[in-house]
């Protein structure tokens, strides 16, 4: 076959600052994908996109050519049927004790939506939530397409793994940005987000833009451009889609690893859990629903009558897990405590979420096995006083000898001071929303 371009122009062409042409965008990502363009020669185009930024119109070429390397999923006749409402769905850009998905799934299908959250592994210091539902005892991540459309027909809520079929372009590129440092790319990230979202064919999106140490963008500006270029995709490709900036500057709840991450949603479910879990599943959950025509329902009012516990109970079962079951615990224990009296003003979620992947929580390498039970547990949260001596965190592993590196990844995470500082107003996990 002829080929429509040279991938060494496309590449000049990037490198030099110009934009590149829908007809070249849509050549070099097939070509790609096909594996006529080479792994280096994508390298150097992802680099010349990091170093020289793609326009709107770009992006939304890069993100159509994307969509178009893979298969496109169609819950429409959930809808049409009157099964359900609505689809609605959630994505995060990815951050530490994130557990988010596993409360706010079943809650937002309490109201009658369909809620299919495709999702994967952790890979570096970010846990997966697959990873994590997999510490439920038979709960199997792997469905068929059939399978699970019957699942969301019948409960409302899903969470599994996303298919092979979806975005294969990207699961390429985003492998090969992710060992030449192209991943914090703005177009980039937009696009490999947004392009999976769309094929899956969603009506309605929430973003959870994560912005501080734990995230891809470490501030608030950089958050918002993210945001609001991935709004603007997603309403282009007729996606009602919302996104709202949140904190990450120190983990969410208290609880970072698998299976107390699982315990805390429980907790959430139940009724409790940590407030800025509960904050944020709540703020989430009626952006979801709102978006899909219901914008007065109380989420939290499902949380606190038990309404989503029955779905969630429904929905790990249908997925071979047993809600009942005892989750794993790990074998070994150690504690950080403080070594001041004063007010914890820094909790660093990077060093933290580092720390977790180190005792066994993550993966290093794709095909690495994660121990259900490692993690890390917050007894204080930034603004909380302290005492010397207390305890501030529990490191959990089956392995001790992992210990030391998590404490070495744990240096200057933690800041106690004397007092608070005044110029920093006490603020939710909420910043900002971007429509
Ligand atoms: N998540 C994705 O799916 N892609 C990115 O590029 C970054 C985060």
């Amino acid at each position: 076959m002829t080929e429509q371009f040279d991938a060494v122009d496309v590449i000049r062409t990037k490198r030099d600052g110009a934009a590149l042409s829908p007809a070249q965008i849509a050549w070099v990502v097939d070509a790609y994908t096909r594996g006529v363009v080479a792994e280096e020669q994508m390298s150097a185009l992802a680099m010349a996109i990091f170093l020289r930024g793609m326009d709107r119109e770009e992006i939304a070429g890069w993100t159509r050519a994307m969509i178009a390397s893979g298969e496109r999923m169609d819950f429409s006749q959930l809808v049409r049927s009157g099964a359900r409402s609505a689809t609605s769905d959630k994505h995060s850009t990815g951050g530490v004790g994130d557990k988010i998905t596993l409360p706010l799934a079943p809650l937002v299908a309490v109201y009658g939506v369909a809620v299919p959250q495709l999702s994967g592994r952790g890979l570096g210091h970010t846990g997966g939530t697959l990873d994590k539902l997999e510490s439920i005892p038979g709960w199997r991540a792997a469905l068929s397409n059939a399978e699970m459309m019957d699942q969301l027909r019948d409960v409302g809520a899903v969470i599994c793994a996303a298919g092979s079929g979806l975005a294969p372009a990207d699961k390429k590129l985003y492998a090969l940005r992710d060992v030449t440092g192209t991943v914090e790319s703005i177009p980039l990230i937009a696009s490999s987000i947004m392009s999976k979202k769309i094929a899956e064919g969603t009506q309605s999106l929430v973003l959870d833009v994560k912005v501080g140490s734990g995230a891809f963008m470490k501030d608030l500006a950089s958050a918002r451009e993210l945001a609001r270029t991935m709004v603007d995709l997603g309403a282009d490709a007729g996606v009602t889609t919302t996104a709202l900036l949140t904190d990450m500057s120190t983990p969410l709840g208290l609880a970072v690893g698998n299976a107390v991450e699982v315990q805390e949603s429980v907790d959430v479910l139940a009724g409790g859990g940590p407030d800025d879990v509960v904050e944020l599943t709540v703020a989430l959950a009626a952006e979801m629903l709102a978006a899909s025509g219901i914008p007065d329902a109380d989420p939290a009012e499902a949380l606190r009558d038990g309404r989503a516990m029955d779905v969630w109970r429904a929905m790990v079962s249908a997925q071979g897990g047993d809600p009942d079951a005892p989750l794993p615990q790990a074998r070994e224990s150690e504690t950080v405590t403080a070594e001041a009296d004063g007010v914890l003003t820094e909790l660093d979620a990077y060093k933290v979420g580092l720390a977790s992947w180190r005792l066994g929580a993550g993966r290093a390498r794709r095909e690495d096995p994660v121990q259900a039970g490692a993690g890390v547990l917050l007894h204080a949260k930034p603004g909380d006083a302290v005492r010397a001596g207390q305890p501030l965190l529990t490191l959990r592993t089956d392995t001790p000898e992992r210990f030391a590196r998590a404490r070495e990844a744990l240096e200057g995470a933690v800041v106690v001071r004397p007092s608070a500082p005044e110029d920093r107003p006490a603020r939710g996990v909420v910043l900002e929303t971007v429509r």
